[in-house]
């Protein structure tokens, strides 16, 4: 079996994705969609979105990243391609998901799914334009509207040379409405003959095992799941390896909070980003733990790190004693 972090744009930025690789369980993981338009971005950008390439394409505990690109020309997607295969890429994921309006509307993410031919044209030209050993892979969500040509879209990335195909089981309009259509991914998995990847709402262990079984298939991606239970993979790999399965208390998540917050900070320094990264994080993980809700209104007000910081101290203080 294989587990894949989600690539999810201004979530799981390079520090999102190092924190949840270390805490471990996850396989590979993919950067936040690279969005191609008219020109040829240059090696900072492609480093600013993936750090991870001047470190071998790794997180710094190891695990792959992939990087995503997101566009619509199909020719100046293949330069851009190359280009960043130039600068170290070793693998590429296309994005054919994407529902966000300003994306759409320059006919790019899940629009493109009304049409399997582009889809094809898409792959194919970038198929044909990177060296044989950069693995291209495609994720797809079910369809714009409905899902009537989501078996025509998956069979397109199949022949258009694709190694991998990720379905996000919903179409563009559900949105992230659940529920996700696992049922869909086995449909598509049984009509291509590459391998395929099921996403959507696993977000417990036991969604984990419905996923599994519904879609057949031995590759799961985890997206919000991974940040609102951030030891979500290291659960999964702890069952799937017989062991018992140990979801982390949260005196430990702590830890990794004041991690991220030192990672945030390492990065863009003392300025608003961790403060906003810290907030987004406990935002989520208040749905799955109390002890995040309660974090989350010590600091809702606090603008400054280092407030944000004595306020972590003391509240890691206060839950450590109270255990
Ligand atoms: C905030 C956010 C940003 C996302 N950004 C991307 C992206 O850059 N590329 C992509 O292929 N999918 C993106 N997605 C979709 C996720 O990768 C995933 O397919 C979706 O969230 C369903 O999985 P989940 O139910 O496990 O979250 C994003 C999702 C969210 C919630």
């Amino acid at each position: 079996m294989r587990l894949v972090l989600a690539p999810m744009q201004g979530l799981t930025d390079d520090v999102m994705r190092d924190l949840l690789t270390r805490i471990g369980g996850f396989d590979e993981c993919v950067s936040e969609f690279v969005r191609i338009t008219h020109t040829v971005h240059s090696r900072a950008t492609w480093l600013r979105y993936a750090p991870e390439i001047a470190h071998g394409n790794k997180t710094f505990s190891g695990v792959p990243c992939t990087v995503q690109l997101l566009g619509s020309d199909a020719e100046n997607m293949a330069v851009n391609a190359l280009a960043a295969v130039r600068f170290g890429v070793e693998k590429i994921d296309l994005n054919f998901g994407c529902p966000a309006p300003t994306v759409n509307k320059h006919q790019g993410g899940a629009v493109l799914l009304k049409e399997p031919d582009r889809v094809f044209r898409i792959v194919k030209t970038l198929r044909d334009a990177l060296p044989e050993h950069i693995p291209l892979t495609a994720k797809m969500r079910l369809g714009f509207e409905d899902k009537t040509l989501a078996l025509e879209n998956a069979c397109a990335i199949n022949e258009g040379g694709a190694c991998g195909l990720t379905v996000h089981a919903r179409t563009k309009v559900e949105g992230y409405e659940p529920p996700a259509h696992w049922i869909w991914v086995r449909k598509i998995a049984e009509a291509v003959d590459i391998p395929v990847t099921a996403n959507g709402d696993v977000f417990t262990l036991a969604d984990y095992i419905g996923i599994k079984e519904e879609s057949g298939c031995d590759s799961v991606m985890l997206g919000r799941g991974a940040v609102m239970v951030p030891d979500l993979a290291r659960q999964i790999k702890q069952y799937e390896n017989g062991e018992p399965v140990r979801p982390m208390p949260f005196e430990e998540i702590m830890d990794w909070i004041l991690l991220f917050v030192d990672l945030c900070v390492e990065k863009e320094g003392e300025n608003k980003y961790p403060v906003a990264r810290l907030k987004q994080w406990l935002g989520m993980m208040k749905k799955a733990y109390p002890h995040a809700d309660g974090l989350f209104q010590c600091i809702r007000s606090i603008k400054e790190i280092s407030g944000i910081k004595n306020a972590l101290r003391e509240y890691e203080f206060q839950i450590k004693r109270t255990h």
